[in-house]
């Protein structure tokens, strides 16, 4: 429970300090102990929204098959209501919320009038691309949400306008980015394409380099065998969890300074370079059901390392941590190494080079000669909260047992996610 408590707490300092980029559509998955206080509510109140238009009836002026709660004028909530089409949308309305319906096709007319929505959210419905008019969204100039995920869409619709903040794809049939799809769109900080269709060379030439601003970035769930190349250097967080990803070229996150979380589980890294992670601000790595023979050099910064289902069969500290500096000693509170080959508890020397280490998962190893190691015994140390400790246990407290069942695909992504979205 201690360790739930810590992952809560970082948590809790991810989501505050990234505040506004905590939405996070695939709540019913998660694992997150508390997902639920961190999103907002359906129809929140914008800090951006000008509540300056013009007076209109503003209650009366609704479509029929929709709902514009007073209070929330600028809203329009059209949700669940089996839709076939794009009701009308009062000029004045900024929110429309128009999720779980059967639209297939977005017309230019249907959002001739509406140049003041901002957030538009047509997920889980029928949008085919080739039913979505040209520019439809271009031509909204205060675009800056748009919630596309679950829907038919094989291409990203487009031009996009140039205000738009984030982009959610997710769970459509997305092949292929066009030529200059994110040309001018210098302000997105979001974009989720996972559970798309895209390979490498959908994602090659400079697809994402543009998006000057882009926070995060989702391909989880595509078809890729390489890393997406030239991506933007002011990316924070990176998902590429459950592709096909069989190698880390030389230097890749160095073009990433800002990199706090990688997600790479379920790929096929057999190997990394051994100095592939140093990067300074690195708090999260996440590699787990790998092919990993050989571990690498932890950067400083780095706070949980998710190792576990690789072919680890010895965790060589030496290359973990090739100089120990107690004046800026490593970071690292968390480790995951169930599921690989070792046979030896990790060395002692361990807990030197990671000084402020608190849980190392090590439950049940693979293989016929896995055996439960015998823990080594390690010196207390004495400046700890005594109150912390008795909640512990001895420190540190590694873990034998392998008490979070996998279900339907591991719980190591879903247990700890900064994945703001
Ligand atoms: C757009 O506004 C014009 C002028 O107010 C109005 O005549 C027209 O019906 C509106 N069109 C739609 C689709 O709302
Ligand atoms: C958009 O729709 C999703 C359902 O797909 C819903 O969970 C979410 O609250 C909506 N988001 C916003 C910002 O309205
Ligand atoms: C991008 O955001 C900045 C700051 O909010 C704003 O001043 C600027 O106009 C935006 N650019 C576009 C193209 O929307
Ligand atoms: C650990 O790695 C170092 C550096 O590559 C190597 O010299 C050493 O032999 C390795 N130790 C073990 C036990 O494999
Ligand atoms: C990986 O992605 C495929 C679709 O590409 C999906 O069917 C599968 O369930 C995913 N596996 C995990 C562990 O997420």
């Amino acid at each position: 429970m201690g360790m739930l408590a810590e992952l809560f707490v970082i948590l809790l300092f991810v989501f505050t300090a990234f505040g506004q980029y905590n939405y996070n559509y695939y709540s019913d998955h998660d694992y997150d102990p508390e997902p639920d206080d961190d999103y907002p509510p359906a129809y929140h109140f914008n800090p951006n929204t000008q509540y300056d238009i013009p007076h209109v009836p503003y209650a009366t002026d609704c479509a029929r098959e929709c709902f514009c709660p007073p209070a929330f004028p600028l809203s329009m909530l059209c949700d669940n209501r089996k839709l076939k089409t794009i009701p009308y949308i009062p000029a004045h309305i900024q929110q429309l919320h128009l999720q779980f319906n059967n639209i297939e096709a977005v017309t230019a007319k249907a959002f001739i009038n509406s140049t003041n929505l901002r957030e538009i959210n047509l997920s889980h419905n029928k949008l085919m691309s080739n039913m979505i008019d040209d520019g439809v969204f271009a031509k909204l100039p205060h675009l800056a949400q748009l919630y596309l995920h679950h829907n038919n869409l094989e291409e990203i619709p487009s031009p996009l306008p140039n205000t738009i903040e984030r982009l959610f794809l997710g769970f459509n049939k997305i092949s292929r980015l066009q030529h200059n799809v994110m040309q001018g769109l210098v302000n997105m900080t979001m974009l989720d394409l996972c559970n798309n269709h895209l390979d490498d060379s959908a994602v090659k030439g400079k697809a994402f380099s543009k998006l000057k601003s882009l926070m995060q970035l989702n391909l989880c769930n595509n078809k890729l065998l390489s890393m997406p190349p030239d991506l933007p250097s002011s990316l924070m967080y990176l998902s590429l969890e459950n592709n096909s990803i069989s190698a880390i070229p030389e230097n890749y996150f160095n073009k990433l300074p800002y990199i706090h979380a990688i997600r790479m589980s379920y790929n096929s890294l057999q190997e990394v370079p051994l100095n592939a992670f140093n990067v300074a601000n690195l708090v999260e790595l996440s590699l787990g059901h790998n092919k990993l023979k050989q571990v690498f050099q932890v950067p400083k910064s780095l706070e949980h390392l998710y190792l576990q289902d690789n072919e680890l069969e010895i965790i060589n500290v030496t290359l973990l941590c090739p100089a120990i500096d107690p004046m800026n000693s490593n970071r690292l509170t968390y480790l995951r190494v169930e599921k690989n080959k070792l046979k030896a508890p990790i060395s002692t020397l361990a807990f030197l080079c990671f000084p402020h280490i608190q849980s190392i998962y090590y439950g049940e190893q693979k293989g016929k000669d896995a055996q439960i190691p015998i823990l080594p015994q390690f010196p207390m140390p004495h400046d700890h909260d005594e109150e912390e400790e008795e909640e512990r246990g001895a420190w540190p407290v590694i873990h034998e047992e392998d008490d979070e069942e996998d279900e339907h695909g591991g719980t190591d992504h879903d247990d700890f996610d900064p994945y703001p979205y």
